[in-house]
């Protein structure tokens, strides 16, 4: 193993497939031009529907999502940027909210069709890209057993990307299980991402003025925190041992909070008189020292430090999140200012040029996703 490539576990595309059915679309997730913009809009958060439903507000200029630019789509582009930032090898993936739209009718047909563009754009360098398949979990069980199966015969497929609503109900619901399983079986990781945040009643009344900051910050954050922290709870995790997944932003909160997810178990007379809290039982320490993986889009040294004592220096990995947080003031086709971010947090966190530095930026990711040798 070349021990100083740098790897980008989490970084999005949406093919030009996808990007047709947003366009197509009258509510969120939706893609809209508005006169006098020079890029579409991709509106995607329920955060952003007040101002997309605010026409005195567009004509100021004031719009709702982000511009849609050539990053979202362009091969060409994820390349350049790989390069611009020394990144060897990116293990891309559909970005939210994947097919969580889509009626139980259409989205196996989209599923596979998402899944081959990624698995073509991957074929076109090989050896520099890989991905995370996308399920269609809108349609019947044996559907999205059908997709994982078929997803393992691609060959630059290393596992799945997963929001939280699962079925619809959540990743502690127990008709998720057959799923967990079979992509255990199949040695696919998940790629844990969130997308539906926290109620924008939660926000106040002055969450305009705040633009993503709260959303994008804190509910995300909060988002995978709570799936994770439920599904510990539901027992997903002794029931498929053999599950791996990657959770984004460094967990969320979940390295920080664990502490006290534990003594709250500890502490809960229903969980102690259910005799779920004996002996034997393993904490969410250990399930984030065995099953879990983070990846290292937390921007800070402090929490990248957490990450590391909950999980380990091997469980690490680095990520940029591209195309979302491009530069808002320097040139787009040169550095972002979000990568590097990421990146001094690392020497920080862990030692510039140290061995566990290597191991973070590319070395965890070649090992644990087998992106070697193909
Ligand atoms: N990053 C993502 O991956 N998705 C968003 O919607 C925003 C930031
Ligand atoms: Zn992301």
């Amino acid at each position: 193993m070349a021990p100083n490539k740098i790897v980008d576990i989490h970084t999005h595309m949406y093919p030009p497939s996808y990007v047709k059915i947003l366009t197509s679309r009258p509510t969120i997730p939706l893609v809209r031009s508005f006169p006098g913009a020079s890029d579409p809009r991709l509106i995607l958060l329920e955060a952003e529907v007040p101002l997309l439903n605010q026409d005195d507000a567009h004509s100021t200029g004031h719009l709702p999502g982000r511009p849609l630019t050539k990053h979202y789509s362009s091969l060409a582009q994820k390349i350049h940027f790989m390069d611009t930032h020394d990144i060897a090898i990116s293990v891309i993936s559909l970005a939210n909210p994947w097919l969580d739209f889509l009626s139980a009718e259409e989205s196996t047909g989209i599923a596979r069709e998402i899944n081959q563009s990624f698995s073509d754009m991957c074929k076109e360098h090989p050896g520099r890209l890989y991905f995370f398949a996308t399920l269609p979990l809108t349609a019947k069980l044996e559907e999205v057993l059908g997709c994982i199966a078929e997803c393992t015969k691609l060959p630059y497929c290393r596992g799945v990307i997963l929001g939280t609503s699962g079925l619809g109900k959540g990743l502690d619901d127990p008709d998720l299980l057959p799923i967990f399983k079979s992509l255990a079986e199949h040695g696919m990781t998940i790629f844990l991402h969130p997308h539906y945040g926290l109620p924008n009643e939660v926000w106040g009344p002055r969450a305009e003025k705040y633009g993503h900051v709260l959303p994008l910050a804190l509910g995300f954050p909060m988002e995978t925190t709570i799936a994770v922290a439920r599904m510990y709870l539901a027992g997903v995790f002794d029931a498929v041992p053999a599950l791996r997944m990657i959770l984004a932003h460094s967990g969320g909160t979940l390295p920080f909070l664990a502490g006290r997810i534990e003594s709250c178990v500890l502490h809960d007379g229903v969980l102690v008189k259910e005799g779920k809290v004996g002996p034997g039982r393993r904490t969410v320490w250990d399930v984030l020292k065995e099953q879990v993986y983070l990846d290292a889009v937390i921007y800070s040294e402090v929490g990248l430090k957490a990450a590391v004592d909950a999980s380990g220096v091997d469980r690490l990995m680095f990520g940029t999140d591209h195309p979302f947080f491009p530069p808002l003031t320097s040139d787009e086709e040169g550095k972002w200012e979000s990568v590097t971010l990421n990146a001094e947090a690392v020497d920080r966190a862990v030692g510039k040029g140290s061995k566990e530095a290597q191991k973070v930026m590319g070395g965890n990711a070649i090992s644990v996703l087998r992106l070697e040798g193909e």
